[in-house]
Parts: structure tokens; C-alpha cells; sequence
């Protein structure tokens, strides 16, 4: 049987500031969708949060890209926006980029990752979503994961996985894609997914057998929207189990609070914490970015779950190891790394304070 899993998300508004999602804005959220399944659009869906961004989980048999799915999520988020703007959340209705739907969600502010497939005997899923950060958060965990056989040692060892992956690559200024192949291309690969603010990791597939192991949201609000309107906050749906990573080796990338971009005002490097779902509050300097992972077993489309993969005991040392680096990244202030460099800035004063004292700058010959 094929089915689609397809996770659409955006900000629908912050309670308090962008630390939290309202629970009317979730409660609405999951009455019009559990309408879509009622209907007989959806097989399943659920509806969750990652800090003050709304999740739309669904599984149907509308194939990827489907108008009817798009717009399901579009109206629930411009019915969600309602509830925010009575509640006068912040930013009520951030991420929601165009006045109407024409089609497809995607480039009108929103988050999709989707994908299309035979559902396996077991088919074990976990999604991955985040706060305050942006899209190409997932390349280091999805390289370690499908490449890097110190983290995944079913690489090494396990028959059905030893042939590698592969990895569809987006340079999302140029609009371009490349795909890699993993292990023999490697070094290739790193050289540009190593630079995640421009070179995203759209999908993996397995090479044996060419099946769909990995999907993550690409869009980036800021291109969008030629101006700072919030972060991306990017979701990634990864199958795990049988010829794909263990659960835990699909989870072991998160025990290391990488460092990405995103924290406060969109313009602040940080450590990516695991947390739970109730967890993920991001309110420490709007941050540190967080990320959550729901995993399920699908049983004919039905979402079976979720289980709350983060909030196990053992991401302790990781949330500590991150509260350490936040510290560590805040004492320095205004300063770069932990301020992202200049072309990277969200926000920033430099074109007024440039004209401001424009005449005072003189020539060094
Ligand atoms: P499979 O059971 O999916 O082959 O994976 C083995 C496993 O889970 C070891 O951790
Ligand atoms: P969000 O993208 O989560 O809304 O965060 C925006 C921000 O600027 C927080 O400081
Ligand atoms: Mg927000
Ligand atoms: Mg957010």
C-alpha cells in the first residue's frame, strides 16, 4: 500500500513573544484537520508544536505535492491565525506569506517535508522538528546518520545498508541540485553541506534498492519574504529500521548540541538542544534552538504513536552540555561567532550606522 506522510508547519503566532504555542491555536489546528480525516482526505494525522511553531502530521494517499493536502494546511493555518490574532499573540500569523492560495504551500511561507512510499512490514518513522533555527540544521545529523559509520554502525555491519546512501543536495541561492553518493563521494559531499546556510540536504535514498530514507524542509522564510520575518524552524522525516538506521542510530546524531544559526532575532549562533515536546519552550535568550523527534510506527497509513523520542533520560548530558555552551556563546555579546557573520544577519543597523558616519571614514593612503 503507498502512502504519504507529509509535514506541513509554520508560526502561527508566539505565546509568550515566540517561546510557546497557545493551546487554542493547537486545539483549533487539530479540529480542522480530525474534519479533513472525518472527510476521508487524511488516513491519520497529528497535531503537535515545536515552540511556537504548529505541526501538521498527516498521512494520506494524495501523493506528494497533492492541492487538496497544501490547502488543507494552508486553511487550517489561516483559521489558526484567527485564533492567534484574537489572543493578540506575537506575530500572529508570521509565517503566512501570501494573501491567498495558488496551488502549493511551498514559497508561500510555510515548511514541507513529504514523502511517498510502500509501507514496509514494520515501518518505523521519526520526525524531527525544530525552534529558532533554519533550514540545513539537518545536514550534520543527516550526513552522521546515513554516512558516517561511527555514528551508524549498520553501515559497516549490516548487509541490507553496506552499499551506502545517497544524497539530493539543493543550493537553494542558486536554485540548483546535485546528487551525491555515499561513502565514495564523501569528501565531495562535505565540501558543500558543510556550508548549510547555502547547500541544504533535500532527501537521502538508499542505494540498493533506490527507496525514499530521508526528507527535510528546505524553504527559507528570509528568500521568501526578502526580509527578515522569523526563522525557518525546519522539519525532517527519516525511516528507520530494516534496511535503514536503527532508532538509535537515528537519534545518536542529537547527543551533540551542534551548533547552528537562529537563536535570537534570527541573528545568534547556538547549541541545538534536545528536548522533549513539552520541552521545547525555547525562552533563554529566545532560545537555545531546540529540537523534538516524535516517532511512530505506521500500521496502513495510521499513525501509530507518537512516542516522545528526546525526552529519553539519556539526552540528559546533552541538555547540560548545551545549557554549558549557551553560556559559553552569550558571553560574547554582540561578537561574532556567537553573532552570525554580516551577510548572514537577520537583522542588522549597518546600512544607517554606515550613512550616519560615512563622511568620517578617511582614506588609510
Ligand atoms: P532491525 O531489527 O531493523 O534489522 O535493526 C536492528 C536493530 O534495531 C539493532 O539496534
Ligand atoms: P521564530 O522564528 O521562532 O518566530 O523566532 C523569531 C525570533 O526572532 C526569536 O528571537
Ligand atoms: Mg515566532
Ligand atoms: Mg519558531
Amino acid at each position: 500500500m503507498n502512502i504519504t506522510l507529509s509535514v506541513i508547519k509554520a508560526d502561527i503566532g508566539g505565546y509568550v513573544g515566540h517561546s510557546e504555542s497557545h493551546p487554542d491555536v493547537i486545539a483549533k489546528g487539530e479540529e480542522c484537520i480530525a474534519k479533513a480525516k472525518k472527510d476521508g482526505l487524511l488516513v491519520d494525522y497529528h497535531v503537535t508544536k515545536c515552540g511556537d511553531d504548529l505541526q501538521l502530521i498527516m498521512t494520506h494517499q494524495q501523493g506528494e505535492n497533492s492541492e487538496k493536502i497544501h490547502k488543507l494546511a494552508w486553511d487550517t493555518f489561516v483559521d489558526c491565525t484567527e485564533v492567534a490574532k484574537k489572543l493578540k499573540l506575537h506575530g500572529a500569523g508570521q509565517d503566512l506569506l501570501a494573501d491567498a492560495f495558488s496551488g502549493n504551500v511551498k514559497g508561500m511561507g510555510p515548511g514541507v517535508a513529504e514523502m511517498e512510499f510502500e509501507e514496509r512490514v514494520a515501518e518505523t518513522i521519526i520526525i524531527f522538528m525544530a525552534d529558532k533555527t533554519s533550514s540545513g540544521a539537518w545536514n550534520m545529523p543527516l550526513y552522521k546518520i546515513f554516512a558516517d559509520p561511527f555514528n551508524t554502525i549498520g553501515l559497516v555491519i549490516a548487509d541490507n545498508m553496506h552499499q551506502g546512501f545517497s544524497f539530493e543536495v539543493q543550493d537553494i541561492k542558486e536554485h540548483k541540485q546535485i546528487t551525491f553518493n555515499a561513502p565514495d563521494e564523501i569528501y565531495d559531499l562535505l565540501v558543500f553541506i558543510g556550508a548549510p546556510s547555502r547547500f541544504m540536504i533535500k532527501s537521502v535514498y538508499h542505494r540498493g534498492s533506490g527507496e525514499i530514507a530521508a526528507v527535510s524542509s528546505t524553504q527559507r522564510l528570509a528568500l521568501i519574504a526578502g526580509r527578515y520575518v522569523g526563522k525557518d524552524d525546519p522539519v525532517c522525516i527519516v525511516r528507520s529500521q530494516g534496511q535503514f538506521p536503527a532508532v538509535g542510530e537515528v537519534l545518536e546524531p542529537f547527543a551533540l548540541p551542534l551548533l547552528v544559526e537562529g537563536w535570537m532575532r534570527g541573528s545568534h549562533h547556538g547549541p541545538l538542544m534536545p528536548v522533549s515536546i513539552k520541552d521545547s519552550t525555547p525562552t533563554r535568550f529566545d532560545g537555545p534552538p531546540r529540537v523534538v523527534a516524535l516517532g511512530f510506527q505506521l500500521s496502513g497509513g495510521k499513525l501509530v504513536g507518537p512516542r516522545d523520542m528526546l525526552a529519553d533520560k539519556s539526552f540528559d548530558n546533552a541538555r547540560q552540555q548545551a545549557s554549558d555552551i549557551a553560556d559559553f556563546m552569550r558571553a560574547h555579546g554582540p561578537f561574532e561567532p556567537h553573532r552570525l557573520p554580516l551577510e548572514e544577519m537577520e537583522y542588522t543597523t549597518m546600512p544607517q550606522v554606515m550613512k550616519k558616519v560615512e563622511g568620517r571614514f578617511v582614506d588609510l593612503d
